[in-house]
């Protein structure tokens, strides 16, 4: 039976996950996007994933760069998601990204005030279907101020206490 498109969406949106932009830095060039695919796999090794539309553009130059920040996003950095969502200019991305600096180990964009975050070296790239999973080794983390998390629900974004 085949499964339809929109059920399974619908069902997807089912599962509560925190937000995260993933930086990284391409030939230079700092560049983000949001992600709430992030999944943390492995202590020892530290492994983490995200997953990547292929139609994403920076996920896409993760490939590439060979390096990618995973950034945990506070509820107060709801403008942040939307940014690195479409909703902003690619000027508006960089010029936020520059004013960041080098970042931790690898040169990918650590961004201030987020819950999180975790520097990785790429170690391995896997095609799956419409998605490239990204998996990395993280060679830096730090956690920020305790916050409350920005959350995303049944395609829009919660609080802890609006689930
Ligand atoms: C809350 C949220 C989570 C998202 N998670 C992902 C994700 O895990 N993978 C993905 O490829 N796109 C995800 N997106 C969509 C991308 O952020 C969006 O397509 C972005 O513009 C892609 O980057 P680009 O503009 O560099 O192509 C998400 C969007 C939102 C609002």
């Amino acid at each position: 039976m085949a499964i339809d498109a929109a059920e399974l969406r619908r069902v997807f949106g089912q599962f509560a996950t925190g937000v995260t932009v993933v930086t990284t830095r391409h030939e230079g060039v700092p560049q983000g996007m949001t992600a709430n695919s992030f999944t943390s796999v492995s202590l020892d090794p530290p492994l983490v994933l995200f997953c990547a539309d292929r139609r994403a553009r920076s996920g896409m130059l993760v490939g590439t760069a060979g390096c990618f920040a995973i950034n945990v996003l506070a509820e107060e950095q709801r403008h942040l998601s939307d940014l690195f969502a479409g909703k902003g200019t690619d000027e508006q991305r960089r010029a936020l990204l520059d004013e960041i600096g080098q970042g931790a180990v690898t040169g990918a964009p650590i961004l201030q005030g987020a819950l999180g975050w975790l520097d990785c070296r790429l170690e391995r790239a896997i095609d799956a279907g419409d998605h490239i999973v990204y998996f990395g080794e993280v060679v830096a983390a730090g956690a920020g101020d305790p916050a409350s998390p920005l959350l995303y629900f049944r395609s829009g974004y919660r609080r802890l206490d609006q689930l």
